[in-house]
């Protein structure tokens, strides 16, 4: 096996072929391109041919990832070995969607029992508030469920809900992340408090974000029931002492360990909203396709394995070609927020300038992450995908059968996804646009003028993956390898993506302005800082 520094280089020179070649002519040198560059693992179909890398580059990729032992990573992760150094913590979400009767261990202690406990009391709790078992303080069933929580407390549920929601669901279930008041006023407008379940999710049960939304939503309850509504609060954290400090009953409180990291928790108690409002059979349908992929991540040799290869993908583009942006389109308006919850993923976990072991890194890390859903973003930013002076490297997510609707429109979707990725690769040459022009008998002056702007200049890769329906096991699938592809990454670039000391800074200078914006004492600030804040206390 090639040493790190030989394997990154032979990375680094397979990327500087790569820019004299075109991806599009890969194909008819490589006879056997498309198929060693596609697979299926966990119901996803996972399309990589059209990525800037030869079939050469990619045994480069793979010589790197070994070098850079994933393997041995990989048994440490699912070992619940301590992989997040920095916090002292194992990173064991695998754990929390393995089949029952499992045998995981977060640092040697059984965790597998306690997991299997709570994932039968969220079913039981949501069954109670689903079929009218459990009323709320006057009696009346559950009708809405508020989930408040915010990051790693958010994304997942609120992409899981939109994801899989009935069109009219039993259960109307909402949302409230950000401290703006807006959002917890449009979530609590028309709702009845006496129908109404508040679910408070926070790992820590600090998160400043969300004790405030929490206390309002409290405050809301007990305007209209008394002390009584306290009954509808529902708290998930690990911080238990907290949550009955608020006033949340026992019975309502579920826990998580402290191996579970935020960004990887929908699949804990941090899920229950999502229990309640799709019932626990979709909730473990989801659980069981995260599993699928788990054991797909596990068992498949890097060479045929989803997350590793995905992960390599994104690095030849990163690191190799120096591209520090990638785009995230779901050809899939039920998908819309997977962007979303891919930044946080990604770059939370792996937006590091350090290694685990505090050096500074060796290569560039994480890429920023954007996105929306396919078409709406051809009428957005796909002009710059095409024809912008940078190649963004893409990953299209579609859905073969629509979940609802006309299905004409879901294969106009479909034909815009294909088209799309078609497009961005192949391109359009200019003698092509001189040729259709000139028979179209536009003067040969316009021409000149013209031929450039409406020329295409491909070679932009896309990865192209594909669900046969978006149901939770495909779901759980889709979301379980991007977790894995992240964790591939880390272990390339060396770094702890498990843990997030990036976001710590200006939390703590959000506490002391907001002492000053209160009307306590001025602290010391720069002039722009200091002038900002004069302006806001009026
Ligand atoms: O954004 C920082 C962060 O700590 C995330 O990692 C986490 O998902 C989010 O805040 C919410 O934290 P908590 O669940 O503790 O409220």
């Amino acid at each position: 096996m090639a040493d790190l520094t030989t394997a990154w280089k032979a990375l680094e020179a397979a990327a500087a072929g790569a820019r004299c070649r075109r991806i599009v002519d890969l194909f008819a040198a490589e006879p056997e391109r498309l198929a060693r560059l596609t697979l299926s693992a966990a119901g996803l179909d996972l399309d990589l041919s059209k990525q800037p890398w030869s079939l050469a580059d990619l045994h480069a990729s793979l010589d790197l990832a070994a070098a850079c032992g994933v393997e041995v990573a990989r048994a440490r992760l699912f070992a619940g070995e301590t992989m997040n150094a920095s916090e002292g913590r194992a990173a064991l979400h695998m754990a929390l969607r393995a089949p029952k009767g499992s045998d995981f261990r977060a640092q040697g202690e059984p965790v597998s029992a306690e997991v299997d406990a709570t994932r039968v009391r969220m079913a039981a709790f949501a069954e109670a508030v689903r079929s009218g078992g459990l009323t709320g303080a006057t009696g009346k069933p559950f009708r809405h469920v508020v989930h408040i929580g915010i990051g790693g407390s958010d994304f997942g549920p609120r992409l899981v809900w939109e994801a899989l929601r009935p069109v009219s669901p039993q259960i109307d279930l909402r949302f409230i992340a950000n401290v703006d008041p807006a959002e917890a006023v449009f979530a609590l407008q028309d709702l009845d408090p006496a129908q109404t379940l508040v679910v408070v999710v926070s790992k820590t049960f600090t998160t400043q974000e969300t004790m405030t939304n929490a206390q309002t939503a409290k405050a809301w309850l007990r305007a209209a029931l008394g002390p009584q509504g306290d009954a509808h609060l529902v708290a998930v954290s690990t911080a238990l002492d907290l949550v009955t400090a608020f006033g949340v009953r026992a019975d309502q409180v579920f826990g998580f360990r402290d191996w579970v990291g935020g960004r990887y928790s929908v699949w804990s108690a941090v899920g229950l909203s999502c229990v309640i409002g799709l019932g626990a059979e979709a909730f473990e349908g989801l659980l069981a396709g995260a599993a699928a992929m788990d054991a797909h991540f596990q068992a498949a040799p890097l060479a045929s394995n989803a997350p590793v290869l995905l992960a390599l993908a994104h690095i030849f583009n990163r690191n190799g070609l120096g591209r520090p942006v990638r785009a995230v389109v779901p050809y899939a308006q039920r998908l819309r927020l997977l962007p979303n919850f891919l930044q946080q993923l990604e770059m939370e976990s792996n937006g590091k300038r350090v290694t685990a072991d505090g050096r500074p890194v060796a290569h560039a890390t994480a890429a920023a992450v954007f996105g929306d859903a396919g078409t709406n973003v051809q009428h957005a930013f796909f002009q710059l995908m095409h024809q912008g002076t940078d190649a963004i490297p893409l990953d299209i997510i579609a859905v073969r059968e629509a979940s609802e609707g006309d299905p004409a429109a879901q294969t106009i979707l479909l034909a815009n996804a294909v088209a799309q990725a078609e497009a961005l690769m192949v391109g359009r040459t200019e003698a092509d646009v001189r040729t259709e022009l000139t028979a179209k008998g536009v003067p040969a002056a316009e021409i000149e003028t013209l031929a450039p702007q409406r020329t295409f200049p491909g070679d932009r890769p896309s990865a192209f993956i594909l669900l046969d329906r978006l149901d939770p096991m495909r779901l759980g699938a889709l979301l379980a390898l991007y977790e894995h592809k992240t964790f591939v990454e880390g272990v390339l670039w060396g770094i702890n993506s498990f843990d997030q000391w990036g976001v710590e800074l200006g939390k703590s200078l959000a506490s002391r302005v907001l002492g000053e914006l209160q009307g306590g004492p001025a602290a010391a600030h720069d002039p722009s800082t200091a002038a900002l804040i004069g302006k806001l206390r009026g």
